[in-house]
């Protein structure tokens, strides 16, 4: 069977009260369009249509898939008129059975969608509703049957009558498979008189009417759920995310506290690796097996090797750790650092854009910026590169076996050979050769009496035992 698919997703979404398109809200980085969008693309449709409206342009830069033809809606004049407008957009694809969604409930997933099709086609159906049933919901519209089961007409939660409210628990998803046959219902639509909209809903009173076959493919409540409110959206993400940690679970990975840790549905993480609260992995994170992630961390678009340590409060965004190295507490890896195995980045260190090579230690209070560092280097406490001159940024190459001292400074471009010593406090402006060591102090002085005693601050009413001697003289410190 050819299938083709059309989404609705022109709507205002007044009732997120927000200035961006409501099918541009996220659900765990991705817009709540483009889950959908991702889900029918598994069915392989020969067309997918999204009918967009409300924030077009916004709406279409967004969704970059090439697969996609948009179709403008107008004037939004309700579900039925934006199926209309998708109708032309169909004309080169006779024949096809058209999928509709709306672009507010990103929560089917593939498996539901094939079952949806499969009994369509099994049925002979000429059209078929997605429903679910959920006596505590309002809002939705309600799908009458008659005697035999058969789906007879759908009435909108707010013209449904207490005695149809009271009666019917079976709601409609918004979700429609349609025979070709169908789709000249949509060119009989009529207005409705309260809410001035054509209801896409009212194609199902028509068509069982007519003879048409109607059937209704009943699904789990929590994979139709509309998002209309920033309630909703909340409640959707919370269901998405209790999926994701659920499988993840299911797969060998401990989350100590799962409603805490936010996971994206792209991550993956491997066996007996331990999650702890308020963690947030996202995008295309990828972790291996035997880590352990503590609290606060927030790890982005970022490769994790096997055995890692991720301590508190740690950020890692768009870079590589590899096996058995230990991150934080309080570290930062922005985006394309590069940090070997058994390496130590500690306390308060941040690195970036940066290649640093194995069993290498920077473990407080440093920045490395575009840096290029070998393997088995000591970065001591506060060391910097300064890699900004105010136009452009420079490299600092640190090779392997180099031993830097505390409070050390290293103002690119500027390149440390082998093995050399950085004594502390150092800032170095030249190359250091290799295996040599590199001091750069002033010599300290004492400046002697530079405090005044308390007798000579009051004038000398108060007296000392002892008398102190005068003058300001320099020493040598040695
Ligand atoms: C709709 C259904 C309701 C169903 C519910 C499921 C109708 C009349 N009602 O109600 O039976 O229970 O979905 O979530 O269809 N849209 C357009 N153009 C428009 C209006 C809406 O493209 O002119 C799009 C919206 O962007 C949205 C979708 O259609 O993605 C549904 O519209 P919405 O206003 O949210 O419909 P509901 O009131 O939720
Ligand atoms: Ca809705």
């Amino acid at each position: 069977m050819n299938l083709c698919a059309v989404i609705l997703a022109a709507g205002r979404g007044k009732r997120m009260r927000s200035a961006k398109p409501k099918v541009l809200h996220e659900l765990l980085g991705r817009p709540m369009l483009q889950h959908t969008v991702d889900t029918v693309k598994k069915l392989k449709p020969k067309k997918l249509v999204i009918v967009i409206g409300n924030g077009a342009g916004e709406v279409k830069d967004r969704i970059k898939d090439k697969s996609v033809s948009f179709v403008t809606q107008k004037k939004l004049l309700g579900t039925g008129n934006a199926l209309l407008e998708a109708k032309k957009a169909l004309r080169d694809t006779k024949g096809c059975t058209i999928i509709v969604l709306n672009g507010d409930s990103p929560l089917t997933t593939p498996a539901t969608l094939k079952g949806f099709l499969n009994s369509h086609k099994r049925g002979g159906n000429d059209l078929s509703l997605l429903s679910f049933t959920d006596g505590s919901l309002s809002g939705y519209g309600r799908v009458l049957r008659g005697k035999q089961g058969n789906v007879i007409s759908i009435v909108e939660d707010k013209h449904a009558t207490a005695d149809q409210r009271r009666k019917c628990g079976e709601l409609n998803s918004g979700a429609y498979l349609m025979a070709p046959s169908i789709m000249k219902y949509l060119d009989k639509l009529k207005k409705h008189r309260l809410s001035g909209e054509f209801y896409l809903t009212d194609i199902v009173g028509l068509a069982s009417k007519d003879g048409k076959k109607v059937r209704a493919y009943i699904c789990p409540a929590e994979e139709v759920m509309g998002i209309n409110n920033r309630a909703e959206l909340h409640k959707a993400t919370a269901i998405l995310n209790n999926r994701t940690v659920s499988r993840l679970m299911q797969r060998g990975v401990t989350f100590i506290d799962p409603s805490s840790s936010i996971v994206h549905p792209s991550v993956r993480i491997g066996m007996d690796t331990v999650i702890y609260p308020n963690t947030c992995l996202e995008g295309s994170t990828s972790i291996g097996r035997d880590c352990v992630i503590y609290p606060g961390t927030r790890i982005c678009d970022s490769t994790i090797g096997n055995s890692v340590l991720i301590k508190d409060n740690t950020l890692i965004e768009s870079s590589e750790v590899g096996s058995g190295s230990s991150i934080g507490p309080s570290a930062h890896l922005r985006p394309q650092s590069s940090i070997g195995r058994n390496v130590k980045i500690g306390n308060f260190v941040e690195v970036k854009k940066s290649i640093i090579g194995d069993r290498t230690r920077a473990s407080h209070l440093t920045y490395l910026g575009d840096a290029v560092i070998g393997s088995n280097v000591n970065i001591g406490a506060g060391t910097i590169t300064c890699n900004y001159n105010g136009q452009k940024k420079h490299i600092t190459t640190i090779e392997s076996n180099v031993f830097v001292g505390s409070d050390s400074q290293f103002i690119a471009p500027v390149k440390i050979g082998r093995g050399a010593y950085i004594a502390a406090g150092a800032t170095i402006t030249r190359d250091v050769p290799a295996g040599t060591l590199a001091i750069s102090r002033v010599d300290q002085k004492h400046l002697m009496d530079w405090i005044k005693t308390p007798a000579q601050k009051s004038g000398g009413k108060i007296k000392h035992k002892k008398k102190k001697p005068r003058g300001g003289k320099i020493a040598d410190s040695s």
